[in-house]
C-alpha cells in the first residue's frame, strides 16, 4: 500500500507573551510526533484536552507550519514546498472539525457550500458542478434536493455529513478529522462513524482521526497514537494496544472508558491535575500522575522506543507488556483485577 502522509519528529512551540519586560515563555504544544498513514488506513490520535491534538491536526493539514520536523504529503515535502506546489498539496489534505455549525456559512445554501471548492479549483461548468454536488450529497447519505437548503435546516449529524461532503469535493487523499463526532449524540455518532468507514473503503482515503475518547476510535482506527502533554506515550496497532497497553497512561485512559477496557487492564485512577505545558514535570512528563512512578522516572525522560509490536515511552514498558503488571511499588490508587 502507498504511504499518503509521513511525519517525522513534528514539533510546535508557541511563544507566549508575558508583558513588556519579561521574555516570552515557550509552550511546547507538540514535542516530536512521528507516524505514517497508508491509503485506506486510519491513525487515531487520542489524549486528554490540551495534549496537542488540534495543534498536530493544524500542522498536518498545512494550516500551521511546524517549528521543526518533516512532513511528506502525497510524496512531496509539505514543509518546504514552493508556493506553486502548495496549491496541489492543499487539495490533497482536507479538514473536518468538531463543530459543523461554525464551519458552515449560515448564509450559503448547501449547493453553494459544496460547489465553492469546484468553482475555485476546476473549470467545470455550473451544471457539472451542481451535478457533482448532488452526487456527493447522495454519497454521504443525504437527499440530492437538500442542496437547496440552508445549514440551519439540518440536524447536527446531517450538518456533519455536509461538512464531510465538502471536504471530499476535490478528491483528497488524506482527511484530518478533529473530534468529528464529539458534539453529536451517541446514537448519531455511530452513524457518522459508519459513514466515514464506508467512504474510506470507497475512496481509499487515509484518515488522521482525532478524539479524546478511546471508545469512539475503537472501531474506526487501524493504528492508535496516545499523546500526553505534547508527547507520544504509546503508539501501535489497535488490537494489541487495546488488549495489552504497555504504557500506564494508556491503561488509565482505557480504564476510564466504559466498555473498552479488557480484563487485563488495571483500574488506575489518575492522581492530581494535568500539569501545565508551560511547566511540564522533569523526567517523564507523565510521572507526576503515574501510580507506578519511581525515582528514575522523575530524573530521566524515557525516549519513545520500539517495545514489542509498538512504540512506547515508559522505562518499564517491557515489564507491562510481558507481565501485564510490573513488579514495582504502586500507589494505593491502583487496584488489580481479580
Ligand atoms: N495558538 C496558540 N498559541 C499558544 N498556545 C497554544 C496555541 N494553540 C494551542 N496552544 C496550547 O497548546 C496546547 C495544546 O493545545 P491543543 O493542540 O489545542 O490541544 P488539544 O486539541 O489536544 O486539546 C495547549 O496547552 C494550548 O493551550
Ligand atoms: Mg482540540
Amino acid at each position: 500500500m502507498s504511504v499518503v502522509v509521513e511525519a517525522k519528529d513534528l514539533r510546535q512551540v508557541y511563544k507566549i507573551r508575558r508583558g513588556l519586560f519579561r521574555e516570552p515563555a515557550q509552550l511546547q504544544a507538540v514535542g516530536g510526533v512521528s507516524f505514517a498513514i497508508e491509503a485506506g488506513k486510519t491513525l487515531a490520535v487520542v489524549g486528554e484536552s490540551g495534549c496537542g491534538k488540534s495543534t498536530l491536526a493544524r500542522m498536518v493539514s498545512l494550516i500551521e507550519k511546524p517549528t521543526a520536523g518533516s512532513l511528506m504529503l502525497d510524496g512531496t515535502d509539505a514543509v518546504n514546498t514552493p508556493s506553486a506546489d502548495k496549491h496541489r498539496l492543499r487539495q490533497a489534505v482536507q479538514l473536518v472539525f468538531q463543530n459543523p455549525y461554525g464551519s458552515l456559512n449560515p448564509r450559503k445554501k448547501v449547493s453553494a457550500v459544496l460547489e465553492a471548492p469546484l468553482e475555485i479549483n476546476t473549470d467545470l461548468s455550473k451544471a457539472e458542478r451542481s451535478e457533482r454536488a448532488k452526487a456527493m450529497l447522495a454519497q454521504v447519505g443525504l437527499r440530492p434536493e437538500y442542496a437547496n437548503r440552508y445549514p440551519h435546516m439540518f440536524s447536527g449529524g446531517q450538518r456533519q455529513r455536509i461538512a464531510i461532503a465538502r471536504a471530499l469535493m476535490l478528491n483528497p487523499k488524506l482527511l484530518v478529522a478533529d473530534e468529528p463526532v464529539s458534539a453529536l449524540d451517541v446514537s448519531i455518532q455511530a452513524q457518522v462513524l459508519n459513514l466515514l468507514a464506508d467512504l474510506q473503503q470507497e475512496f481509499k482515503l487515509a484518515y488522521l482521526f482525532i478524539s479524546h475518547d478511546l471508545a469512539v476510535v475503537k472501531h474506526i482506527a487501524h493504528e492508535v497514537l496516545v499523546m500526553y502533554l505534547g508527547h507520544v506515550m504509546e503508539q501501535g496497532p489497535k488490537e494489541s494496544l487495546y488488549a495489552r497497553p504497555c504504557h500506564p497512561y494508556t491503561q488509565a485512559l482505557l480504564a476510564s472508558t466504559p466498555g473498552v477496557g479488557e480484563r487485563t487492564v488495571q483500574r488506575i485512577v489518575l492522581k492530581g491535575e494535568l500539569p501545565s505545558p508551560l511547566n511540564p514535570p522533569s523526567g517523564c512528563v507523565f510521572s507526576s500522575r503515574c501510580p507506578y512512578a519511581q525515582e528514575r522516572c522523575k530524573a530521566e525522560r524515557p525516549l519513545a522506543r520500539p517495545v514489542g509490536d509498538r512504540i512506547a515511552a515508559c522505562h518499564f514498558a517491557e515489564d507491562f507488556l510481558s507481565e501485564g503488571f510490573p513488579q514495582l511499588a504502586t500507589a494505593d490508587n491502583v487496584s488489580l483485577p481479580g
